[in-house]
């Protein structure tokens, strides 16, 4: 299993491009299933969970092109089998966003339920709740969600819980359903907005993305469309958390400034100079951080992605931070990592009280989580000696070129194989 080795405690300088968002990249692949013309897509994430989710769709049939210098085309001619197997779901939880879009094609779908997750329970009921509003049967048997629908029909479809990924479902399936859905306290991240943009060039009638009302006019049916994925806003900020905790000047480019701004407000807060353009930002920063507290909380809120690696950077800060954890109930194992790095941190229930340090010492620590992982990178970075970190597959789930990219900006890192 790779590993990666960073000697820290070098300032950042230089300029670096950023990917595609992922979670933006994830169910766009998905909306290919809902024609039969071909979707191209640019802007997309040389990652694992792209990887992942073209083999998915690959064994339903889909004709999946090779990934070629961010483009990727995708053709559902046919599906042959409206099926996704445990041993792919389990790996990755946002397979589970074919089931909308399979059930308003074929009328039935097979989708492995997803299970445990490192950071929580993570139950998939809203997606299934609104899939039944609009018709579908499911049943839940031998570890599946069998579904079926003669025909998935509008609904007015109120979520209990903010649902980023169920938001995604709902939507995909109704651009295809008969008549008109509503969907009632919708996700209202960037990547919703992407996923619509997508789908509307496909021909698909929404109005309402970005807002908590989503409204969605079924069609009759779908063509192929081109679509850019947009920038990936938490691996913009991620390389901002290490410059505010590492120090150094950093140029990102091919940004969306405007989809992190609960980020860089808080960076901002911490001491670090940003300055923004139409795409990109720059990050200045000089001395340790200012400490700073933060909740997590849906968009426009602090996002629960950001939330390792401004822990990591306030390990380093002036200060005390209170840092409350509000979307996923299992999401400080980091903090017990960070701690071997010489972190002084408390946790009570959801909220960890981190008291910054004047120095991080090196240390052999392991990823749990993807951006767990990306908290480690950045602790790492200004850490004295060197930090091994291990199971760092879940940083190429979601961080395209990593190492590569903070090579280039002068940090010392190594894949060790
Ligand atoms: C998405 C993102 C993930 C991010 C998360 C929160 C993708 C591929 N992943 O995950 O990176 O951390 O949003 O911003 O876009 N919930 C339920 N029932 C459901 C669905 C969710 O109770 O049916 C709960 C979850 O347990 C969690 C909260 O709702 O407490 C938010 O989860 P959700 O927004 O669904 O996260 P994901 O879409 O899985």
């Amino acid at each position: 299993m790779d590993k990666l080795l960073i000697t820290g405690g070098r300032p950042l300088a230089g300029e670096v491009r950023v990917s595609g968002a992922k979670n933006a990249a994830l169910p766009i692949m998905c909306a290919a299933l809902l024609t039969e013309q071909s979707l191209r897509l640019d802007n997309v994430p040389r990652l694992m969970d792209v990887r992942t989710m073209g083999k998915i769709l690959a064994l339903m049939g889909v004709e999946v092109g090779a990934q070629d210098n961010g483009h990727l085309e995708l053709r559902a001619r046919e599906i042959k089998d409206p099926t996704a197997g445990y041993e792919l779901v389990k790996t990755m939880r946002a397979s589970v966003m074919v089931l909308g879009p399979l059930l308003a094609r074929c009328g039935r779908a097979k989708v492995s339920l997803p299970g445990g997750c490192g950071i929580g329970a993570r139950p998939v009921d809203q997606h299934i709740k609104g899939l039944q509003a609009m018709g579908a049967e499911i049943v839940l048997e031998h570890g599946y969600m069998n579904a079926s629908a003669k025909k998935l029909k509008g609904a007015r479809i109120v979520m209990d819980v903010v649902t980023v990924t169920g938001t995604e479902n709902l939507l995909l399936a109704a651009t295809l359903a008969e008549g008109v859905t509503l969907l009632e306290n919708a996700a209202r991240e960037p990547e919703v907005v992407d996923l619509a943009n997508c789908l509307k060039a496909m021909g698909a009638k929404i109005e309402g993305a970005g807002t908590q009302t989503i409204h969605i006019e079924g069609v009759r049916t779908l063509s192929g469309a081109a679509h850019r994925v947009m920038p990936d806003r938490i691996e913009t900020g991620t390389f901002l958390a290490a410059v505010a905790a590492a120090g150094g000047k950093v140029k990102l480019t091919g940004a969306a400034p405007d989809s992190l701004a609960s980020t860089v407000e808080k960076l901002k807060e911490a001491g670090v100079k940003i300055t923004a353009g139409g795409d990109w930002l720059e990050a200045e920063m000089t001395g340790r951080p200012r400490s700073v507290s933060l909740t997590t909380a849906p968009y426009p809120g602090f996002a629960t992605d950001m939330q390792a690696q401004l822990m990591a950077m306030n390990c380093v800060a002036k200060g005390k931070a209170e840092i409350t954890e509000t979307i996923f109930e299992n999401r400080f194992m980091h903090a017990l990592e960070l701690q071997r790095l010489g972190a002084d941190i408390q946790i009570h229930g959801n909220t960890a009280m981190v008291t910054g340090v004047d120095k991080l010492q090196g240390a052999t620590v392991m990823a749990t989580d993807l951006r767990a992982s990306a908290s480690l990178v950045v602790a790492g970075l200004v850490a004295q000696g060197e930090t091994l970190i291990d199971r760092i597959y879940h940083l190429d789930r979601g961080y395209e070129s990593l190492e590569k990219k903070l090579s280039g900006l002068g940090v010392r890192i190594a894949r060790i194989k």
